[in-house]
């Protein structure tokens, strides 16, 4: 009841997507498809040592067993079986859209924009650590749970926690297993000698070190107001956000503004949609707007902001990346309150929706719950 309510609010467009996954998934049987070998990359194809491709192909499978009997470096039984309860579910429930590699390229995937996350280069979009680093466990675990609103990624909010857990892990493992294959196929390019072993620990270092670094606000969030909003609106119009998203923040008037990592062209996001995708809450926008959004041409605005090493005469005021946030989330709740998109300055109820917003972002600018 609740999934149609939400497909009936669904703007045209995305709705005519998931009548054609639909319409492909019934077409598939909708059945697990049997999942196939790991695809080889192009770029491992075409490594033209073909003795450095095979003991590439070799090692990586030793080391990652197979889509349905996976495995993980130096993994005991226990975790070699809760990987493949993962795989289970990833067969199942994921795989359609994101591929049995994780290469994004599922059987509905042609039909999907954005296109399904392809995992295996280990960028994600939606991280709470620094620009350019992976994403924390528990970022992955909200995406599952939440999806991500505006696209066709579902909420898994039911699915039962042993099952969310594992194939969670089995994503890191499929992003893991393809920036192994990556370097590999790098240093063999330049041809560097290297151990397998000290690859795969070398990509597993970046995963830990973005567990640790989680991005906290520069300052602590003022409360919203329709002058913080306003302050907000001033900024976003200074710091060259409507350079891409346009002064009325419906970016989607506006001309590509480029490629992403994974080959597709991108729009900057209309704002005022309202589906933010990297989650509605304060905390949220805020880390959008100071690491960016990976893979993509939305840059961190973090630097600009932090007074650390500054002259405090000149240093720009931290609070503005929460007016930011104060002004973002006036636009995305304007059209969601009926009010007309921006600019709409002159109408005053368009800043007495603010309250509502600002009673969340204080409870939630700390604490994580994921
Ligand atoms: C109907 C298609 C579809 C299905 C089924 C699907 N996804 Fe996705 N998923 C997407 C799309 C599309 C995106 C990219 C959205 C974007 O780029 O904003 C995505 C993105 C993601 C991301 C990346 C988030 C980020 O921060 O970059 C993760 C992780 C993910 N999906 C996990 C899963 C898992 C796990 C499952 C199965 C339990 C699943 N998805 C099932 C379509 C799907
Ligand atoms: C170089 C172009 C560019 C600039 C400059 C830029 N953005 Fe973006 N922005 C993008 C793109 C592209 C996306 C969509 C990324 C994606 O594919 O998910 C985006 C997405 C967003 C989103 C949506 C996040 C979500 O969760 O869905 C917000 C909010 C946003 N930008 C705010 C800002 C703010 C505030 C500034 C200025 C401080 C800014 N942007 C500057 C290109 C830009």
């Amino acid at each position: 009841m609740e999934a149609k309510r939400r497909l009936v609010q669904l703007p045209m467009s995305a709705h005519f997507r998931w009548a054609v996954a639909l319409v492909v998934c019934v077409a598939a049987g909708c059945e697990p498809a049997p999942l196939p070998e790991w695809g080889v990359r192009e770029q491992l194809q075409s490594l033209a040592d073909s003795d450095a491709q095979k003991k590439i192909t070799a090692e990586l499978s030793a080391a990652f067993g197979a889509p349905l009997s996976p495995n993980a470096p130096g993994a005991d039984e226990p975790r070699r079986e809760h990987l493949r309860q993962g795989a289970a579910v990833y067969a199942k429930r994921c795989a359609q859209c994101h591929g049995a590699s994780g290469d994004g390229n599922g059987i509905a995937a042609a039909y999907l924009k954005p296109r399904p996350r392809d995992y295996r280069s280990g960028i994600f979009k939606f991280t709470s650590t620094p620009y350019g680093e992976r994403p924390r466990r528990e970022d992955l675990v909200r995406t599952v749970t939440q999806g991500i609103v505006g696209t066709s990624m579902p909420s898994f909010a039911l699915l039962p926690a042993a099952e969310l857990d594992a194939v969670v892990d089995y994503v890191v493992l499929l992003a893991q297993r393809g920036e192994t294959e990556l370097l590999l196929i790098a240093y063999a390019e330049a041809e560097e000698e290297m151990e397998f072993d000290d690859v795969v620990q070398e990509v597993r270092d970046a995963w830990y070190r973005s567990a640790e670094q989680v991005v906290r606000p520069l300052s602590v969030m003022p409360a919203m107001t329709s002058e913080t909003v306003e302050l907000g609106r001033q900024a976003f119009l200074s710091e060259g956000c409507s350079k891409c998203h346009g002064p009325d923040a419906r970016g989607k008037t506006q001309d590509n503004v480029g490629t992403d990592v994974w080959g597709q062209p991108v729009n900057a996001a209309d704002i005022t949609s309202g589906m933010l995708h990297g989650g509605q809450r304060p905390i949220d926008i805020y880390r959008r707007i100071s690491s960016g959004i990976n893979g993509t041409p939305m840059p961190s605005f973090r630097a600009v902001f932090d007074p650390e090493g500054k002259d405090p005469a000149t240093a720009k005021n931290p609070d503005t990346m929460w007016h930011m946030v104060h002004f973002v989330l006036h636009v995305a709740n304007a059209r969601r309150a009926t009010l007309p998109p921006e600019p709409s300055r002159a109408a005053p109820a368009a800043t007495e929706t603010a309250p509502a917003a600002a009673a969340d972002g204080d409870t939630e600018t700390e604490g994580e719950s994921p």
